[in-house]
């Protein structure tokens, strides 16, 4: 069945990897072709923690989520949803608050398609097709307006997208417009590759992804804390994404030879 829904996602191109596939192989999903585990191998290759870090990235966006929910955010925005996994945010946010509305986002075909089939007959989640780089689409989305009320708090889920907005993106115009929509006390969530560990290995892993439709830019720890610029970010600050918050302490040593992606959560005032 998952085959089925891949291939019927329509306007692939089953040889050029996406970031969405080659993150699912990672996690031992099955919604991936060929090229996307091959190219998969050749990014462990050259970064052989890659597992590890979207493993830890999946928990980071969990332990975010239950943070948020803790704080009486009950509607989340997830941009770059990718391809449902273990653990996704509508079944985290549901458990954590019942009725939690979940809109996903993402411009995957695959990702949308595997999306569009867990979600079928779920009043309170959905997702939308849109480029994260037109906010406008996705804010003014008739699915995201019957879900969303911008007049509360909203979390804003950015978890492992950000890394491919390319510089010349105006990343912070970007993000400025998601703010700006966003009512007082709601939540950024984000996470983001960085090089200021392993500019070796970074450098590599950016040069496989260029051979993906998904080109990857990572950011230093000063420009992803730009990121949060209009909000205040809560305890611990941006840091790697095992030391964000670990549900036991000893979790916080998890990222062998420093961080490679970097995680924060802010409070819009
Ligand atoms: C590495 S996955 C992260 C999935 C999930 N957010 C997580 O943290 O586990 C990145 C996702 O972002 C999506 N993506 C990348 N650029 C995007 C864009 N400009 N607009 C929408 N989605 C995008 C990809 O298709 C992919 O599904």
């Amino acid at each position: 069945m998952s085959e089925q829904v891949t291939r019927a996602a329509g306007e692939i191109d089953e040889e050029l990897p996406s970031a969405a596939r080659v993150y699912d192989y990672l996690l031992g999903g099955a919604h991936n072709f060929a090229a996307d585990r091959e190219l998969a191998e050749r990014l462990l290759r050259v970064l052989p923690c890659a597992r590890d870090l979207a493993r830890l990235n999946r928990a980071f966006l969990r332990r975010a989520v239950v943070y948020l929910a803790g704080r009486g955010v009950r509607q989340f925005l997830d941009i770059g949803s990718g391809i449902p996994t273990v653990g996704n945010v509508h079944e985290i946010a549901q458990e954590a608050v019942p009725g939690a509305h979940v809109v996903y986002v993402d411009r995957d075909p695959v990702a949308v398609a595997h999306s569009q089939l867990l979600l079928e007959g779920d009043e309170h989640a959905t997702i939308v097709q849109a480029d994260m780089l037109e906010p406008e689409t996705i804010l003014g989305h008739a699915a995201t307006r019957r879900l969303l009320d911008f007049s509360q708090p909203v979390g804003l889920l950015m978890t492992g997208v950000f890394h491919f907005v390319l510089p010349d993106a105006e990343a912070h115009c970007v993000l400025a417009r998601y703010r700006d929509a966003l009512a007082p006390g709601s939540f950024l969530a984000l996470s983001h590759l960085t090089a200021d560990t392993g500019a070796e290995q970074m450098a590599g892993a950016v040069e496989v992804m260029s051979h993906s439709s998904d080109p990857v830019q990572p950011r230093s720890h000063a420009e992803i804390r730009e990121l949060f610029a209009g909000f205040d970010v809560v305890e611990p600050g941006v840091v790697g994404t095992a030391q964000w918050r670990p549900d036991r302490p000893e979790q916080a040593e998890q990222e062998p030879g420093g961080s490679r992606i970097y995680a924060g959560v802010g409070r819009k005032p």
